[in-house]
C-alpha cells in the first residue's frame, strides 16, 4: 500500500485527528447533553469514560489502522484472514453515514446563524426571543434542508480534492484560533453576575442525578466527541507514518478534545444561569445562549461571526473525517474511483440528511420509539453503535491480535519506551469492554 497518501508531518497527523475529534460534538452536543442530564454527574462520568474507555479504544483503533495502512474492512481482512471479523466494519460504516446525516443538519444551522450574525439579526433581543427565533427557523419547511444540502455539497468538494491538500491544510490553520476564541468567550461568560451557579452546575455532581440513562448518554458523548468506535481514527491512523507514537497521539487527542468540551461548558453554563435560562433546552441550547453572550461583548457581532465561522470550519474537519470511512471502504473494497466513492457517500447523506433536516418541521410527527429521525439517528449511532464498536476494537486488539504485533505497534518496534503500556493494555483488555458492557446492561 505504498502508494497511499500519508500525512506529511507528525503535526499534520495529530492536527487532522484533533480536527476530526473537535467539532460540534464538543461545542454543541456536550453542553446540551450535560444540561439535560444533570450537569456535574454527567460530566464526571464523561471524564471517567474518556480516561478508561476513550484512550484505550483510540489506541486499539490506531494499532489496527497503522499496522495495515488500509481501510477498516481491508484491515480486518488482513489481520484476521478467513474469519467473519471484517463484518464488524459495517457498524462503523453505518454509524458514520448516520452521523454525517444529522450532523450536517446542525452544520446547516451554524450557516444560518453565521448569516444572521453578519446581517445583524443576532442583537437586541431577549433570551426568549432567541428561543422563538430558533424554533421558527428550525421548523421552516425548506430553509434548514437547503443549508444541509449545500453543506453536504461543500463537504463533497473538499473531499474530492484529496486527503493532504483538503484535510491537512484546513485543520492545521484553524484549530488554534478556535481555541483562543473559546477562551475569550469563557472569560466573558464567567464574568457575568451569577456565573458561579453555572460552575456549581458543572462541577458539583449530585448523586441523585446518576442513573443508567445518564451513564449511557455520558458514554455515548465520550465516543461521539472522540470520533471513536466507528473506525474514523483507524482510517486516519492508516495514513500515519511508522515513526508516529500512537500512545502519545491518542493522549494528545483525548486531552485536547476534552479541554475544548469543558471550555464550551464554561462558555455556556455561566451565561445560562446568569440569565435565568434553562440548561435542559436540548439541541437548541447554544443557539439560544450564544446570542446572549454576544450582546455582552464589545463588538459582539464581530465575535459572533468569528465564532460561527470557526465552528463551521471545526465541523467540516469532522464531517470530512466521517466521510473518509465510507469513501475508503467503497474505494478500496468495491473498486470505485475516489470520485465515485465520494459521490456514493454524498448521495446517501443527502437523502438521509434532508429527512433529518425536516425532523423539526414537516416531519416532526414521524417518530420511532418516540424519537424523530434526527434524534433516532443521533441516539442509535452515538449511544449504541459507537460503544459497541468500542467493545469490538478493544476485544479485537486486546485479545485476538497477536500481542507481539500490538506491542510492536505501540513501541514502534521497540524503539519507543512507552511507560504506560501495561496499564493501557490492561484497560484495553478488561476495563473498557467490561465497563461498556456494564453501562449497556444497566439500561435493561
Ligand atoms: N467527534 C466529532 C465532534 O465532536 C464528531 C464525529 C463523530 C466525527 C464521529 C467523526 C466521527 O464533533
Amino acid at each position: 500500500m505504498s502508494d497511499r497518501a500519508r500525512f506529511t508531518t507528525k503535526m499534520g497527523a495529530i492536527a487532522a485527528s484533533v480536527g476530526s475529534a473537535v467539532g460540534l460534538g464538543n461545542i454543541w452536543r456536550f453542553p446540551y447533553e450535560a444540561g439535560e442530564n444533570g450537569g456535574g454527574a454527567f460530566i464526571l462520568i464523561y471524564l471517567a469514560c474518556v480516561l478508561l474507555m476513550g484512550i484505550p479504544v483510540i489506541v486499539a483503533e490506531f494499532v489496527v489502522g497503522r499496522a495495515t495502512h488500509r481501510n477498516v474492512n481491508g484491515a480486518l481482512k488482513q489481520l484476521a484472514p478467513g474469519s467473519r471479523t471484517h463484518w464488524f466494519a459495517y457498524i462503523g460504516i453505518i454509524a458514520s453515514l448516520m452521523i454525517l446525516s444529522f450532523y450536517s443538519v446542525v452544520c446547516g444551522w451554524i450557516v444560518e446563524y453565521l448569516i444572521l450574525a453578519v446581517s445583524g439579526g443576532l442583537s437586541g433581543h431577549t433570551p426568549e426571543e432567541y428561543g422563538v427565533m430558533f424554533a421558527s427557523f428550525s421548523s421552516h419547511p425548506w430553509r434548514p434542508m437547503l443549508w444541509t444540502v449545500l453543506f453536504l455539497l461543500l463537504n463533497h468538494l473538499v473531499l474530492r480534492r484529496g486527503l493532504k491538500r483538503g484535510i491537512e491544510r484546513i485543520s492545521n490553520m484553524m484549530m488554534p484560533v478556535l481555541f483562543v476564541i473559546l477562551l475569550i468567550f469563557c472569560i466573558h461568560s464567567l464574568m457575568m453576575p451569577g456565573a458561579g451557579e453555572g460552575l456549581r452546575f458543572m462541577f458539583a455532581p449530585r448523586l441523585s442525578d446518576v442513573s443508567a440513562t445518564v451513564a449511557v448518554k455520558a458514554m455515548g458523548q465520550a465516543f461521539f466527541s472522540l470520533s471513536l468506535g466507528l473506525s474514523c481514527l483507524l482510517t486516519y491512523a492508516s495514513y500515519f507514518k511508522d515513526s508516529d507514537s500512537l500512545v502519545r497521539n491518542a493522549t494528545v487527542i483525548a486531552f485536547l478534545d476534552t479541554l475544548v468540551a469543558v471550555l464550551a461548558g464554561l462558555m455556556i453554563f455561566p451565561a445560562v444561569f446568569s440569565y435565568g435560562m434553562t440548561p435542559e433546552a436540548g439541541p437548541k441550547l447554544i443557539f439560544e445562549v450564544l446570542p446572549v453572550i454576544f450582546q455582552q461583548m464589545h463588538f459582539g457581532i464581530v465575535w459572533a461571526v468569528l465564532l460561527f465561522l470557526l465552528l463551521f470550519v471545526a465541523s467540516i474537519t469532522s464531517t470530512i473525517s466521517m466521510s473518509e470511512i465510507s469513501i475508503a471502504f467503497f474505494e478500496e473494497e468495491h473498486g470505485l474511483s475516489r470520485d465515485k466513492a465520494t459521490a456514493v457517500s454524498t448521495v446517501i447523506a443527502l437523502v438521509l440528511g434532508s429527512l433529518c433536516a425536516l425532523s423539526f418541521g414537516p416531519l416532526s410527527g414521524v417518530t420511532v420509539c418516540g424519537m424523530t429521525l434526527f434524534s433516532l439517528f443521533d441516539y442509535v449511532s452515538s449511544n449504541l453503535l459507537l460503544p459497541a464498536g468500542g467493545i469490538f476494537f478493544s476485544v479485537f486488539v486486546g485479545w485476538m491480535l497477536e500481542q507481539r504485533l500490538v506491542e510492536d505497534e505501540l513501541t514502534n518496534r521497540g524503539t519507543l519506551n512507552v511507560r504506560t503500556m501495561r496499564v493501557l493494555l490492561f484497560c484495553m483488555r478488561y476495563v473498557a469492554p467490561l465497563a461498556i458492557a456494564v453501562v449497556f446492561f444497566s439500561l435493561i
